[in-house]
């Protein structure tokens, strides 16, 4: 299903398409090429010193075992609908610079700048991510053995968007609530706070 954001203006194409859906197609396996391209896409990402703070940990649907113990470190809501997802994507950012080993308080918004690269990438891919905030920090983090110096900033749902003809009811009610943005004159000041 497309869910095209209803801008002001317009906006390129790849930027508009992109959205968060929770109904996956749950047979959708992905390939190691789709893969790298996605991991592509992240690495060419811009960050403060180059320092490119961004790590990920992959855990594919078809790897069985991993990707259960991944989906359990979900909140249920959460895990009720990623488990139709192919792939997450433990996003972790460095708290340090590689080059002087000094705290790097850019490295969470670099890191996300990686991640907005993979759910474009990914939306030019034909397939669609979304994001998630909800899960335990620790149960992941002990999981995938992800050191303390690395943030654990949030985990990727990537799969393949499910056709609405296969939707369920509630699939239906949920996937179809419009989306909301603040309206573009709330966003910005021109020289000065408000
Ligand atoms: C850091 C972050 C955490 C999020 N956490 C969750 C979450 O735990 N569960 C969920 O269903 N959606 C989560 N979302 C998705 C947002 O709700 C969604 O991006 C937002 O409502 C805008 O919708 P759109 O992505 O379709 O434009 C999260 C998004 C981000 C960027």
């Amino acid at each position: 299903m497309k869910k095209l954001a209803n801008t002001e203006v317009k906006i390129n194409k790849l930027l508009a398409e992109r959205w968060s859906p929770r109904a996956f197609n749950p047979e959708f396996i992905i390939d190691n090429e789709l893969l790298l391209s996605l991991l592509e896409a992240a690495r060419w990402a811009p960050s403060c010193y180059g320092d490119q703070p961004w790590r990920f940990i992959i855990f594919q649907k078809q790897d069985i075992t991993p990707w259960v113990s991944a989906l359990n470190c979900l909140s249920v809501g959460n895990q009720n609908w990623a488990m139709d997802s192919s792939m997450l994507i433990v996003i972790c950012a460095n708290k340090v610079f590689d080059h002087n080993e000094e705290s790097n308080r850019w490295a969470q918004y670099d890191t996300g700048a990686s991640a907005e690269n993979i759910c474009l990438q990914a939306v030019s891919l034909g397939l669609s991510t979304h994001q998630m905030g909800g899960f335990d920090e620790e149960k992941i983090r002990n999981l995938s053995n992800i050191p303390e110096q690395f943030d654990i900033l949030s985990i990727m749902a990537v799969g393949q968007a499910l056709k609405e003809s296969k939707f369920t009811e509630e699939q239906t009610q949920k996937e179809k609530t419009p989306r909301k943005r603040r309206a573009l004159n709330e966003i910005y000041f021109n020289n000065k706070w408000k």
